[in-house]
């Protein structure tokens, strides 16, 4: 019901925004022409549609002159009635001409340019009484997006996709970053190899992560991104997702085609359709730069503005949590007790208490001091509910509650007690994919919220999907994941979720949909690994369609002091660059507060680096070996940089010249030490002291994966005494 009103309203708002644009835009009609050809804004962009012989819709993209996309078809099959895939003519197209700029309630820039040049084709189907479809096409600077539409008409009312059969015909075989496609993970580790070696490294690139199911034919999900061989950057992803399952791409790797594979439903089929509707996006982002593609806004640009009214209590946050100490210390569990078959009807207080409960009083406490004296904004307990007994595997629909706390956790005090600190505990929702149970309790459960003043809800969707055979990324999940950040708008509740489905620019439209994880985050540091070159891929892969709760600032890398034999693969710096490289408005410190308060020199940049930005600047990057950027805080003379590199040590080169000039500035600089790596010295680490300008360019050594970390500040004369200038 409430997701319902969400598509109308998107529908509305789309039309809305049209009536703004069309004032500004040039618009041309012309009548059955077989091919249209549009350019991008800055002419780089050549996007050709055309009509195959057999009425079949297709498209091709040029860079520069050089192909991106050959031709390939559009079209969707259908269960119920005629497919969408030939006996097309071309009754009408129209062209026009978008240029304005729009401001995110947060994000990596204040103010985002929307340009772009459109082509509507409207295709009729004579053999099916004239039925009616559109393919829309936007094609900016930085790449393409392009949907179906369904207008409402008489020969057309309600329809099931069978599969859309979308094509990405790519000119070779290029190099690709890919994880498998899959109907409920995005928890994979990245392979990188040319498109024709993905089959014999499918199978190794399958690993154990949980409710996992690999999709059967070859396929990869997205955002994939892809390199040529004579040097362009390709992006493929989707945007604004809503009322539709996810979008993987199968693989053929003879004729280097990729084609869309809908997820499923439970009973087989891909998207349940009721004219006046559309589907996401199809993006394809492109450049001849790697940096480029990190700066790019299309994706965003594709989704509907907000229309929330009041989003002043939409805040970035930065946090710490009742967390890491689940993943290293044996000592701690979300559990309380000594039971393995617990019940929500069951009495907690008379059960055994395992004597290893980490959400108690005493240690949300200690959690909440640490918090206030460091000024995070919040402090996430997770393991504070009943029902983390036998929370996993069963496949069981009453798990949780949501709204009763073990004995040893007091909800009331504690809130109380954070609050009197300046400091709000952040809620934990796990569902254990029991989404069934948790849509029913859901406001109760942000009622439960509200009482307590709780503002940010952490979701998780660990395990197999109730109602039993839907899938993490189908289209009753995609219904899900927004009706719960609508939902929790009406009680003013930011959202944060674990294990949804990926991101393809929603939090413009939902913008208290604060982050998400939908990748490997830093949980994989103890629980299997992440490579090196994991967060070089990051930014180019998960990340182009938004914010992630990555969960960096790990100090004590090596997992031995725990007994444990994991170790990240990171230098200490290069955790404190990623608050930089990893966008996100929600950032956790997640390593154990004893861990900073060894390191204090180190934990100021946490302490200090912003969350929300004026501008960013995309420095250096390639996929896979290095990123490193700058971004300047919102409404702050303040920037801050963070640079990393995979497992080669590498020098990066930072300019300083979006500082503006006619002022003083001094950086501190966070560095490896000279003979760290993230195998050998991985806490080692200098910091100093430097005058800049916007002249100058740092040459700054990276150890093998390791990073840097820079905080640039307005400074005095006298400040700046005795410190070098670079
Ligand atoms: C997986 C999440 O990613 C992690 O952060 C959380 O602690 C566990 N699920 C338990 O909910
Ligand atoms: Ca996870």
């Amino acid at each position: 019901m409430m997701f319902t009103l969400a598509v109308k309203k998107a529908t509305f708002y789309h039309r809305q925004m049209r009536r703004v644009t069309l004032i500004i835009s040039l618009c041309t009609i012309s009548i059955l022409v077989r091919a249209q050809v549009i350019t991008s804004p800055d002419k780089n962009l050549t996007l050709k549609f055309e009509l195959r012989a057999n009425g079949e819709p297709a498209y091709e993209l040029t860079y520069k002159k050089k192909p991106v996309i050959r031709q390939s078809r559009l079209g969707l099959e259908t269960k119920d009635v005629p497919s969408f895939m030939n006996g097309f003519a071309v009754a009408k197209t129209e062209q026009k001409a978008v240029n304005d700029t729009w401001e995110p309630v947060w994000g990596e820039q204040k103010t985002i340019r929307n340009q772009y040049n459109e082509l509507l084709v409207t295709l009729t189907q004579k053999a099916q009484k004239d039925r009616r479809i559109n393919i829309r096409f936007r094609l900016f600077n930085d790449g393409l997006g392009f949907r179906y539409e369904f207008p409402q008409q008489e020969n057309l009312n309600y329809f099931i996709i069978a599969e859309e059969h979308t094509e990405f015909n790519l000119t070779g075989d290029h190099k690709i970053f890919w994880i498998r496609g899959d109907y409920n993970t995005n928890e994979y580790a990245y392979t990188t190899s040319q498109i024709s070696e993905i089959p014999k490294l499918i199978e190794k690139a399958t690993i154990d992560v949980h409710a996992q199911v690999p999709i059967d034919t070859l396929s990869v999900q997205t955002p994939s991104m892809m390199k040529t061989a004579d040097g362009l950057y390709i992006n493929i992803h989707e945007a604004a997702l809503i009322n539709y399952p996810a979008m993987h791409l199968n693989v053929d790797p003879k004729n280097f085609r990729m084609s869309s594979h809908l997820t499923p439903d439970a009973v087989g089929n891909k998207g349940y359709m009721q004219t006046e509707t559309q589907t996401p996006w199809r993006t394809i982002v492109v450049s001849d730069k790697a940096t480029d593609i990190l700066a790019s806004r299309l994706i965003l640009n594709l989704n509907e503005p907000t229309r929330y009214e009041d989003v002043s209590w939409i805040k970035p946050t930065k946090y710490i949590g009742v967390w890491w100490e689940y993943f290293v210390h044996g000592k701690s569990s979300w559990a309380y007790s000594t039971e393995n078959n617990v019940k929500l009807t069951d009495d907690f207080t008379k059960f055994k208490p395992n004597g290893r409960h980490g959400a108690t009083n005493e240690n949300v406490r200690r959690y909440i001091d640490f918090a206030s004296k460091h000024g995070f904004d919040a402090v996430l307990v997770e393991g504070w509910n009943i029902g983390w007994e036998d929370w996993f595997g069963n496949w069981k629909e009453e798990v949780f509650d949501f709204v009763t706390p073990y004995p040893d956790f007091d909800v009331k005090a504690l809130n109380e007690y954070a609050s009197s600190k300046g400091v709000k505990l952040m809620m934990h929702h796990e569902t254990a994919s029991s989404v069934s149970n948790y849509e029913r309790r859901l406001d109760t459960a942000f009622q439960f919220m509200n009482k307590f003043g709780y503002n940010a809800v952490k979701t998780g969707y660990v395990g197999k999907i109730i109602p039993r055979g839907e899938q993490h990324d189908g289209q009753w999940m995609v219904n899900h994941y927004i009706h719960v950040a609508e939902t929790a708008a009406k009680y003013k509740i930011m959202v944060n979720s674990h294990e949804a489905v990926r991101p393809t620019g929603l939090h413009r439209t939902f913008p208290n949909w604060i982050a998400q994880e939908s990748a490997r985050g830093t949980e994989f540091e103890a629980m299997g690994g992440l490579a090196p070159d994991h967060t070089t891929i990051l930014p180019f892969t998960r990340l182009m369609g938004g914010p992630m709760d990555y969960t960096p600032g790990i100090f004590q890398t090596d997992m031995s002091v725990y007994g444990g034999t994991q170790r990240a693969n990171t230098t200490l710096v290069k955790q404190l660059a990623y608050y930089v490289t990893i966008y996100s408005p929600l950032q956790m410190a997640a390593d154990l507060p004893e861990n900073y308060e060894r390191f204090p020199d180190a934990f100021q940049f946490i302490k200090d680096v912003a969350l929300d930005w004026d501008d960013t600047y995309v420095q250096e990057a390639e996929p896979g070996d290095y990123v490193t950027i700058a971004r300047k805080a919102k409404g702050k003379n303040e920037w801050y940089v963070g640079g990393i590199t995979d497992e080669k040590g590498r020098t990066a080169t930072i300019p300083f010249s979006y500082l503006p000039k006619g002022k003083r500035y001094v950086a501190t600089i966070y560095a490896d030490a000279k003979d760290a790596s993230w195998n050998k010295n991985p806490q080692k680490y200098s910091i100093r002291q430097v005058e800049v300008t916007p002249k100058s360019v740092l040459k700054q050594a990276l150890a093998p994966g390791g990073g840097v970390a820079i905080s640039i500040k307005e400074a005095s004369r006298s400040e700046l005494k005795g410190l070098k200038k670079i």
